[in-house]
């Protein structure tokens, strides 16, 4: 399985700090925020990972993170997302490296307390279709949220100002090739992009998306607020730990 994480935007939710500099190079207690998704890769056994950043300081990540070695990765690519696309824009960057193959796909503004050993190991024997991971929020309305009919997700709303349920989407995704195709039918939503949402409502239409409860606490990092809390909780706890599975 291939991993991509996602690094690219303005960070336009956390200025002045990201006036000069990447969102995901910013500080999380010890560690530069962009450690810990491609930890959570490391750890669930994905060793060959691309990084799709963009705006400002792309450079700086390579001076960061060189060849990957530090995170035991075989190998870590690079690509560059040009302007504002979305997250949906910035995987499609990651079709040639991914060549077919299962993908974990995470943001780099999430992090978690525990792993995401076990949903890994989930998707490689399922192969076919998609999966998600859950987290029970108190802001739903801050995220993609699940329309759950027993435990069938039967639709995800994005930002929706009527929760439907409490969950949120983490963003940290399990895909098969065809994720691909699917990109290339999106339109850009209400806010110009083309939205993972809408990547994970294609597979819920084809009936092969799968989900589970991510174990642990989770958090973005986007926000003056969330980053602060990812600050607090990776203070008191640590992140990616390798006993906490989801
Ligand atoms: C994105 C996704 C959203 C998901 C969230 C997780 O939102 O669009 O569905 O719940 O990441 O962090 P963003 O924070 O990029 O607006």
């Amino acid at each position: 399985m291939r991993g991509v994480v996602l690094a690219g935007g303005l960070g336009t939710r956390l200025l002045p700090l990201t006036k000069v500099t990447n969102k995901h190079l910013l500080p999380v207690y010890d560690r530069p925020m962009i450690y810990y998704p491609i930890q959570a890769l490391a750890n669930a056994g994905i060793d060959e990972v691309m990084l799709v950043t963009g705006g400002n300081s792309a450079g700086d990540f390579l001076r960061l993170l060189g060849n990957g070695k530090d995170f035991g990765l075989k190998r870590l690519n690079y690509t560059y997302q040009e302007g504002e696309g979305g997250i949906a824009d910035a995987l499609r960057l990651a079709e040639h490296f991914v060549d077919g193959e299962p993908v974990c796909v995470i943001l780099g503004d999430n992090i978690i307390e525990g792993n995401i050993a076990r949903a890994a190991d989930g998707f490689r024997t399922q192969q076919q279709g998609a999966k998600i991971l859950l987290k029970d929020v108190k802001d739903p309305q801050r995220f993609g949220v699940p329309v759950l009919e027993g435990d069938r997700v039967v639709k995800i709303e994005e930002k929706p100002a009527h929760p439907r349920s409490s969950y949120a989407v983490t963003g940290m995704y399990f895909y098969d090739a065809r994720v691909f195709d699917i990109i290339k039918t999106l339109k850009p939503s209400g806010r110009g992009e083309l939205e993972i949402t809408d990547v994970n409502n294609a597979y819920i239409a084809d009936g092969t998306l799968t989900w589970d409860i991510l174990e642990g606490w989770w958090t973005d990092a986007g926000t003056i607020e969330s980053l602060h809390l990812a600050n607090q909780l990776v203070a008191k706890t640590g992140a990616n730990k390798m006993g906490v599975t989801g």
